[in-house]
């Protein structure tokens, strides 16, 4: 049952999705992260980071899922206009999301052939960095979208 509200309702099996998932995916961020933190490039295992790396693109894959079959929306003809167009922006930034982290596990792996110098494995957490900061501006901006379709829900700023 879809929490009732004024206007537009946000699918409650999304949110319980999402949290769920959304665990998860902050704890192998905040793995990943700390995996390819500049100070441990010269001692790190390369196995670890391919593998935090996999799971990160395993578990990313499931959150895009997940948001894309859930939407954002109880009802998206419910929905002002304006919010349709940002969902749609955001949902279109998923796939350049994926092909960018499938690509650092790629690299992972082929450093693994046993030719990685430091300057590679820093390559590769500065792009890891990267490309941390765009999913971080994704979420927020998705967390935005959802705080202000409830915010018209109760009717905030009428
Ligand atoms: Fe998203």
């Amino acid at each position: 049952m879809a929490i009732h509200t004024y206007t537009v309702a946000i699918n409650p099996a999304f949110l319980q999705e999402i949290k769920d998932d959304d665990r998860d995916l902050r704890r192998l961020l905040t793995h990943t992260l700390g995996a390819l933190e500049p100070v441990r490039m010269e001692r790190v295992s390369l196995r670890s980071v391919v593998d935090l790396l996999a799971r990160l693109r395993d578990q990313l894959a499931m959150h895009f899922t997940l948001e894309e079959a859930f939407g954002y929306f109880d009802d998206p003809m419910e929905a002002a206009p304006r919010l349709l167009e940002r969902a749609e922006v955001l949902r279109s930034e998923h796939a350049p999301l994926f092909l960018d982290i499938c690509q650092l596990v790629e690299r992972a792996e082929e450093l693994m052939d046993g030719r990685a110098t430091v300057q590679h494995l820093k390559r590769l957490a500065a792009d890891f960095r990267s490309f941390y900061a765009r999913f971080q501006k994704h979420e927020e901006s998705e967390n935005a979208l959802i705080l202000e379709a409830f915010d018209d829900d109760i009717g905030v700023g009428d």
